[in-house]
């Protein structure tokens, strides 16, 4: 990891902004339209700021947005790097050492999962409570200090007050929160059935391709991490259906409205 491109990036996007933000929030596929709730808006295209990566996946714009949401200053990722585009994990996770860099304390995640919780619907959404990384780790090569420690601890990795917080601010706009452990393959391809399967027996509620290499970054500079994931498809093995990443992306379009509001509503109170 080079830490004199994530400060060059640091640096441009400071030079950039009249005031410093305190949450940094990742849209996953279809949450683009969170940013458009964003006040005063800064936009920074991932071309402008050095060493940044290009995204390249439909539904994925390229900009990080800097502005107020309930008057907190927020930066939001529209458009995240999956390693399954080819990125090396240094690249996945560029965005969040920036951020640590930028002195966030905060990072909300959102990303389309499939569902694999028999009780789960599409269009719900997930608060994720645990990850299983079944994808590479991000932190392995050299540690470097000035991010954090060798062997930093996922004991709780996602936030236990930013949950409460969550599920909070989901029973007073009446949106039902579902919760569960997401699982990160790699991608691109979905799941097989036995794969769907397999992944239910370990404890997973969603499986997806993104957010656990992020996360893990995250945790390991020192950030409290919230994460939703919105259910775009739902594996059941006695219905004979094909994921696609059209559905992936209707499905989650159901959603946007809620999740709108409950991110927006949890980051009123950070
Ligand atoms: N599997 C993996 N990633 C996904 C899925 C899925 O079923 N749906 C949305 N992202």
């Amino acid at each position: 990891m080079d830490y004199t491109k994530i400060s060059e990036a640091a640096t441009f996007i400071k030079s950039k902004l009249n005031s410093v933000p305190s949450v940094a929030v990742v849209l996953g596929s279809g949450l683009g339209p969170l940013a458009s709730e964003i006040e005063n808006p800064v936009i920074i295209s991932y071309k402008e700021i050095p060493h940044f990566p290009l995204s390249t996946v439909k539904g994925h714009a390229g900009n990080l947005i800097f502005g107020q949401i309930n008057s907190v200053n927020v930066l939001c990722m529209q458009g995240r790097f999956h390693y399954y585009e080819g990125y090396s994990m240094e690249e996945v996770t560029f965005p969040e050492r920036v951020f640590a860099l930028l002195g966030i304390k905060y990072l909300i995640v959102t990303n389309a999962a499939g569902g694999v919780n028999k009780n789960f619907k599409c269009g719900d959404i997930m608060l994720i409570t645990d990850h299983i990384n079944f994808m590479p780790n991000p932190l392995i090569g050299r540690n470097d200090e000035r991010f954090g420690e060798r062997f930093p601890s996922m004991n709780a990795a996602y936030s236990k007050n930013l949950r409460l917080s969550a599920l909070n601010k989901a029973e007073k706009l009446n949106i039902q929160l579902q919760q569960g452990v997401y699982l990160a393959g790699t991608g691109p391809s979905f799941e097989t059935p036995a794969e769907y399967i397999m992944y239910r027996q370990w404890g997973a509620s969603a499986v997806g391709m993104s957010t656990v290499p992020e996360v893990i970054v995250a945790v390991h500079c020192g950030m409290e991490v919230l994460g939703l994931s919105v259910i775009s498809n739902v594996f059941n093995e006695d219905i004979d259906a094909v994921q696609t990443h059209t559905e992936v992306l209707d499905n989650v379009s159901v959603a946007t409205n809620k999740t709108v509001a409950l991110v927006k509503a949890i980051i009123a109170d950070l």
